[in-house]
């Protein structure tokens, strides 16, 4: 082992560090300083440690620490709320505002938005989407499934570690918008998402189509039609019959900050109830 005589001491025996040794000590004095307990796990896993093996002591500490940081100490999982709705019925602006409000009472909560067009799947739904390209109904409907299920490990995950996750549209707008196409039924279009985490509340922004032109035209994305809209709307009536979930209809013509009021009141209640009870799957 090249060395350049620097010493230090153990409980034990002297030993003699390379320079990446000798920086892995300094980083280990500093990571030392800032543990509230002296870093008594540092004594435990290096006492009697052999020359060789102190270069992996800090990256091991590090690596224990990170993991640490991402078990859920509390025991309770977090919980999965969406936020549905037909276009401009104010999603966007209040799942926002939820984030800010739970993180500013220091909860763990973060936002994830449907389609997520930041993935390979999320991009040819976008070029959809802003009529770039045309693509056949069926397809188009098993891309947006698939773009909920590539995030479905992350979802599991971030739940497990006690973070909520407030979601900008999910499997009922999917649902809404194909069997709002002629020749589609709800039964047939709900089978791709069978099995994605179930929401533990979904709170639904009931607007009328005329209400959400008045907030500004549509803009020239596909959809963006009064009449397409409305049948949207028929859709979302259908699948709020199922008492297997829990929907709350909110008055989304109310002003935004009344209207976020009732969704933080339901969402923390819900934050509440969900305690350590296993992630569902949706339709199953
Ligand atoms: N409660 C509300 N009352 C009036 N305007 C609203 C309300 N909520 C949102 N808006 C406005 O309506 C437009 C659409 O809101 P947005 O949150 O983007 O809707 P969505 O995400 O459902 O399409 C925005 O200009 C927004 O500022
Ligand atoms: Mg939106």
């Amino acid at each position: 082992m090249a060395t350049d005589g620097v010493h230090t001491h153990t409980h034990t025996r002297t030993l003699k560090l390379s320079s990446s040794e000798k920086k892995a000590v300094v980083y280990e004095k500093k990571w030392r300083l800032h543990q509230p307990d002296g870093g008594w796990r540092c004594d435990l896993v290096c006492t009697h440690v052999s020359p060789l093996l102190l270069r992996w002591r800090f990256a091991l500490l590090f690596a224990a620490s990170r993991l640490a940081a991402r078990v859920n100490m509390s025991g309770r999982r977090g919980a999965l709320i969406v936020l549905e709705g037909v276009d401009r019925a104010g999603k966007t602006t209040q799942c926002r505002k939820l984030l800010d409000a739970l993180q500013r009472e220091g909860h763990r909560a973060e936002l994830l938005r449907f389609p997520d067009r930041g993935t390979a799947i999320g991009q040819l739904i976008n070029s959809y989407l802003e009529k770039k390209s045309n693509l056949e109904d069926h397809t188009v409907h098993l891309l947006f499934a698939a773009n909920r299920w590539e995030r479905v490990p992350l979802i599991k995950e971030k739940l497990q570690q006690g973070i909520t996750l407030i979601v900008d549209r999910y499997a009922f707008s999917g649902v809404a918008f194909t069997s709002a196409k002629p020749e589609f039924t709800l039964t047939w279009c709900k089978q791709p998402d069978v099995g994605i985490p179930k929401p533990d509340l979904i709170l639904f922004l009931q607007l009328s189509p005329s209400d959400a032109m008045k907030r500004g035209d549509f803009g020239n994305e596909r959809y963006e039609n009064r009449h397409f809209q409305e049948q949207v709307l028929r859709q979302f009536n259908e699948l709020m019959q199922d008492e297997n979930l829990n929907w709350k209809v909110m008055d989304a013509s109310q002003c935004i900050d009344d209207l976020h009021q009732e969704i933080k009141s339901h969402t923390e209640k819900v934050m509440e109830q969900v305690g350590d009870n296993p992630i569902r799957d949706l339709w199953r």
